[in-house]
């Protein structure tokens, strides 16, 4: 899958470079030339973090309960090779998961505060895709024409969002994964129709991807992709995950603070308070919508 990649371009920086620390690496683009020792070549056999395009590595610190994006350009493979056939033997859960973490990357990279016209078209182009593959993709896992078309998809999504990085519902999903170990693409698609509500106050650009599916508004589009979520059978709420209400409200206050200090949020459309963070994560621990 795309963690062992993402955790092969940790070893080659630490190979590269074996004084550095992890606090030196998740300082944004702060590592140095690589290259110097070794080449990567990245070949993915899930169609989610598109990892295999990007200056992407998403590490878990298990004993913190928080996942760190490591961000630098040093980090983008030489090569990549996309072949949908290494695919087919995903199971249907992980197709979905995974698939919903393209589909956040497509969405997030489109709104984000960065302009790239090279990020609109793909984004735009990788989200008709998967909103047109992904089902099928879970009902008939070995049909490669569909196995190809999620796999260019991530990838897509991938090259759209290094140049344009992410925002906050990656921001919300990198602390519910490092805390309740909710699967990536899953803890994305629990908050990203919240963060789009959020988000479309300060931003008209969730229109322009509702057009792409015959749609008109940012709701429309937030109910787009709960149908989707729905369909394939993906949880909407983190209570549906099987965290308590003790524990959540325990930890919501720091979540909430890792996730304001997280690198995505920087690129988010609309620039949120820790308290807005909070209340949006509360709102999507009971599966309710926000109005912030
Ligand atoms: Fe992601």
């Amino acid at each position: 899958g795309c963690s062992s990649i993402d955790a092969a371009k940790m070893m080659w920086t630490f190979y590269e470079y074996p004084e550095l620390t992890f606090e030196d690496v998740i300082k944004p683009f702060n590592i140095p030339a690589l290259r110097q020792k070794a080449r990567f070549v990245a070949i993915p056999t899930t169609s989610g973090t598109g990892t295999e395009m990007t200056g992407l590595a998403v590490i878990t610190d298990n004993e913190k309960g928080v996942k760190y994006p490591v961000v630098s350009y040093e980090l983008t493979p030489d090569v990549a090779i996309i072949d949908g056939n290494l695919c087919k033997i995903m199971s249907d859960r992980i197709t979905a998961n995974t698939g919903l973490d393209a589909l956040t990357h497509s969405i997030e990279a489109y709104v984000s505060n960065i302009e790239d016209n090279y990020a609109d078209v793909l984004s735009k182009g990788s989200m008709e895709m998967i909103f047109d593959n992904l089902r099928t993709a879970v009902a008939e896992p070995e049909n490669l024409t569909v196995r190809q078309n999620m796999h260019d998809a991530s990838a897509m999504a991938g090259f759209a969002f290094t140049n344009s990085w992410l925002g906050i519902a990656h921001s919300l999903a990198h602390q519910l994964g490092g805390m309740y170990h909710i699967p990536h693409g899953v803890a994305n698609v629990i908050v990203l129709p919240n963060v789009i509500r959020f988000n479309s106050k300060a931003t008209n650009r969730f229109e322009d991807l509702a057009t792409v599916l015959g749609k008109q508004t940012a709701e429309d589009l937030a109910q787009e992709v709960e149908t989707l979520r729905a369909d394939i059978n993906v949880i909407g709420s983190v209570k549906d995950f099987g965290v308590s209400e003790e524990e959540w409200t325990k930890n919501l206050k720091y979540i909430a603070n890792n996730s304001f200090a997280d690198p995505c949020t920087g690129f988010n459309p609309r620039k949120p308070t820790v308290d807005e963070l909070e209340q949006i994560f509360q709102a999507c621990y009971e599966g309710v919508k926000v109005n912030l």
